[in-house]
């Protein structure tokens, strides 16, 4: 088969080598990809992503025989709805779909039609009705901005001034037009989970749940980024808990054949918070998580090619997964500065022998080839992941293999992982 990845993070270096390990992939192409998958796949520097039009006359040119879509920007501007209609499949939902993860009002709407468990909220394009909201319910109190905003538009306020002034920075237009109507909501207390499934034809297959770490710095400090590390499963979830996750997302899976016009192909990511009344819904995303992804597709021993095909052409019933029973623990290499301002063009070094350990592998998230070597070319450049029979193995093997690594400015998290070993009380 001739495969078409778009994206270019370590989520889509991780889809695209487990791909690339299935004896069905024949040729890959990786649009527009980075300096990790040029070692196994053709990059395609040239093609828009979000340019439905684009992506179908290149994958008719090439007899692409599936289309894996990675981020959410094309999912949001209908490449799927396009490649679908010309009958080319392709694992990642319609348009109408990917609204789950779009607009945030939708998705609350869509949660509240179907009985799924989330955060009392109030959304409006009314700045003033915003305003009141927060002085009926008081502080901590969450203000989103509605549209997508590259994971910034969410601020937790910890006082009524802080989210009078989020609110009014939204409708100031500090996210243009996803800003133009806020969700305004009850602030949920707890250790966040993800739970990735992947969907077809309204059933869900639950992946093993994942945990992010979204803070710049150690002990959850600083700015907000795309993910500093991620580790699966996680060790403090109760079987109670996964249960009702799992529920939840059978629930949501059974919801999108029921809602929308075609159903809904791909993974569904649920942001769960583990709150003392069980497990709630923060958002649901259209996509594989980053870097939730480069901990769980390491797990699986199942073909992606098979599972995503099974995906693509709606036929749940032929999905089958099989996990290995391992720990993973992901850790990023950021550049410094990251998730501010950052410099690109440092030479890396170390990474052949990182990942020639036994159970490492090294995902490529901002790196380029420039003059034959290998630079940064973003703020997340690196993602080292490990597995071991332990949890505490696995991380240690992650932080051993990160020491081989070395670029001008490295900058890392010491302590992903740390908290779940700590156990349920560091949240608290
Ligand atoms: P989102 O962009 O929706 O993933 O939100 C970003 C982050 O904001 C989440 O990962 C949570 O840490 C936090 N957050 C979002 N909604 C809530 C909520 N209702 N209560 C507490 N924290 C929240
Ligand atoms: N790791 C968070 C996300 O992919 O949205």
């Amino acid at each position: 088969m001739n495969i078409l990845v778009l994206g270019s993070g370590g989520r889509e270096h991780a889809i695209a080598w487990a791909l690339n390990e299935s004896p069905k992939c024949e040729k890959l192409y990786v649009a527009p990809g980075n300096g990790g998958t040029a070692g196994f796949a053709e990059n395609v520097a040239g093609l828009n992503a979000e340019d439905g039009e684009a992506v179908l006359a290149f994958a008719q040119e090439r007899s692409i025989d599936m289309v894996v879509i990675g981020p959410e920007a094309p999912l949001v501007a209908g490449v799927a709805d396009v490649l679908r209609a010309a009958g080319i499949p392709v694992f990642g939902p319609d348009a109408q779909g990917a609204q789950l993860e779009g607009s945030k009002t939708f998705c609350k709407e869509f949660m509240m039609r179907h009985g799924l468990p989330t955060a009392e909220y109030l959304s409006t394009s009314d700045e003033a009705a915003a305003h009141a909201y927060i002085d009926e319910k008081g502080a901590p109190i969450v203000v989103k901005a509605d549209g997508l905003a590259a994971g910034k538009g969410v601020v937790v306020a910890q006082t009524v001034e802080e989210a009078h002034d989020a609110v009014s920075s939204c409708f100031d237009g500090a996210f243009g037009d996803a800003g133009n109507t806020v969700v305004v909501e009850e602030c949920l207390t707890g250790p966040e989970c993800s739970m990735l499934a992947f969907v077809s034809a309204g059933k869900a297959y639950c992946m093993a749940p994942s945990q992010d770490h979204k803070r710049a710095y150690d002990g959850d400090e600083g700015p907000n980024t795309g993910g500093m590390g991620a580790y699966s499963p996680v060790p403090i979830v109760t079987d109670e808990e996964l249960a009702r996750m799992e529920e939840v997302m059978a629930n949501a899976a059974a919801a999108t054949a029921e809602e929308f016009d075609h159903d809904y192909r791909g993974v569904l990511y649920g942001g769960f918070m583990l709150t003392p009344a069980g497990p709630k819904l923060l958002e649901y995303n259209a996509r594989f998580g980053d870097p939730e992804t480069q901990v769980v597709l390491p797990r699986l021993e199942s073909d992606l090619v098979d599972v995503m095909l099974a995906v693509a052409e709606g036929r749940p019933e032929d999905i089958d997964l099989k996990w290995a029973d391992k720990w993973a623990v992901t850790v990023v290499l950021a550049s410094a500065g990251y998730p501010k301002a950052y410099e690109k063009g440092k030479v890396i070094t170390g990474i052949d022998a990182a990942d020639a350990l036994d159970d490492v592998k090294v995902y490529h998230a901002g790196t380029a080839m420039r003059d034959g070597e290998l630079v940064t070319s973003g703020g997340r450049v690196l993602n080292v992941t490990a597995m071991g029979d332990t949890f505490q193995a696995a991380r240690e093997l992650a932080y051993k293999a990160c020491d081989f690594i070395q670029f001008e400015g490295k900058q890392n998290r010491t302590d992903i992982g740390l908290r779940a070993i700590n156990g349920r009380s560091s949240w608290e």
